[in-house]
């Protein structure tokens, strides 16, 4: 329990020592406007970007989470296929006393395996999720805390900058990252790796993070897991754009000056397959206040899924300072999970 206990002394005011279930606020959606402004108004190398922190308020986890569920959404039931297969495995990287942090928790039905593992192992560890809505935090932890006994649950509500700064005070003990669900590594790859290092660079030795990665090729199986029959993917993508006009506190999308549709293209150098969601501007559209500017046919790209394959992955691993220990794959599909410590992995696992 060092690590709770070196953070407990840091903390000096016991005040912010949180009570299992409760959520923190580490920045709360203070950075939800600022992230929005700057991909959506200064888009950079010509591509506008809609964050997908405006997907991230309670209604859009809460929508996300039921898609989650959709029979064609491979994503999360393999990875927990996986997990359940495989983490007794998984747990032996788990120490007495870690620190867990959940980066992007989302919906929490994916962690619990692992979860359940420790528990039945009585191992007692403090797991710490880190998302962007406090109210879904706060509801998805109340199924955790009623679950469990020796795991200490608890929210981090903020970004991952916030969630960096926040983890730098854990100065002492043993920290477990977990990036499921493609979380981090999902950019091009200088982006993708400059992210995961800052995660990187906070592990000391015995530090451990367990990276899921969705690496399947089948652009079918790929484009339909983003489609569901009633079209509640694309209502779900729609409120990013509805919900960028109250973070940003003007109107400036109106529902009728867009088209939405879906890409999914193969990329070389490095390999690929990329799917996106894009809006396309059917006139051109303005606001004076926010400096904006688009004209018709412009685009917008959206929640966008960069499909790697291992050695692509792997690569991004060793550019951010980490070594593979170990890796599983789903029973169901080519779903990953990494284990991974601080170090450089030989030029031949890099091309394993
Ligand atoms: C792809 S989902 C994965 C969720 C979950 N880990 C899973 O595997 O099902 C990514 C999650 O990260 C959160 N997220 C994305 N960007 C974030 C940021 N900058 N700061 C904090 N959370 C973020 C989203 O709200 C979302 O819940």
């Amino acid at each position: 329990m060092a690590g709770m206990r070196q953070y407990q002394k840091d903390a000096s005011n016991s005040a912010r020592v949180p009570e299992p279930g409760s959520v923190i606020d580490i920045g709360g959606t203070r950075c939800m406007a600022e992230i929005t402004k700057e991909m959506l108004l200064h888009g950079s190398a010509g591509r506008r970007v809609l964050s997908v922190v405006t997907l991230s308020d309670y209604y859009g986890l809460k929508q996300w989470s039921k898609l989650t569920h959709s029979p064609t959404y491979y994503q999360t039931s393999d990875e927990i296929l996986l997990l359940k297969k495989h983490a007794a495995e998984v747990s032996n990287y788990i120490v007495p006393g870690a620190v867990i942090v959940d980066i992007g928790s989302g919906g929490l039905r994916k962690v619990m395996p692992l979860l359940d593992e420790l528990e039945a192992r009585k191992v007692t560890v403090f797991y710490f999720a880190l998302d962007l809505s406090k109210e879904w935090l706060e509801e998805s932890l109340e199924a955790l805390q009623s679950r469990y006994t020796h795991i200490k649950c608890h929210g981090i509500w903020g970004s991952f900058t916030d969630g960096l700064g926040w983890i730098k005070k854990f100065t002492a003990g043993p920290k477990v990252f977990l990036s499921l669900g493609s979380t981090l590594c999902n950019n091009v790859i200088p982006v993708a790796a400059r992210g995961l290092k800052l995660w990187a660079d906070t592990m000391a030795p015995g530090d451990v993070m367990l990276l899921g990665y969705d690496c399947n090729l089948d652009e079918r199986k790929v484009r339909e897991s983003y489609q569901t029959s009633d079209g509640q993917f694309d209502d779900f993508i729609r409120h990013g754009m509805e919900h960028s006009n109250e973070l940003l506190k003007r109107a400036w999308y109106k529902a009728e000056d867009w088209e939405l549709s879906r890409e999914a293209e193969f990329q070389t150098e490095p390999t690929a397959l990329v799917h996106r969601f894009v809006f396309r501007a059917t006139r051109d559209v303005k606001d004076e206040v926010l400096g904006l500017g688009i004209k018709q046919g412009e685009r917008i790209i959206c929640y966008e899924s960069f499909k790697y394959p291992t050695a692509v992955l792997r690569r991004q691993f060793n550019l951010a300072g980490l070594a593979e220990k170990g890796s599983w794959k789903s029973p169901a599909s080519d779903i990953y999970e990494f284990l991974l410590v601080k170090g450089q992995t030989g030029a031949d696992s890099a091309q394993k």
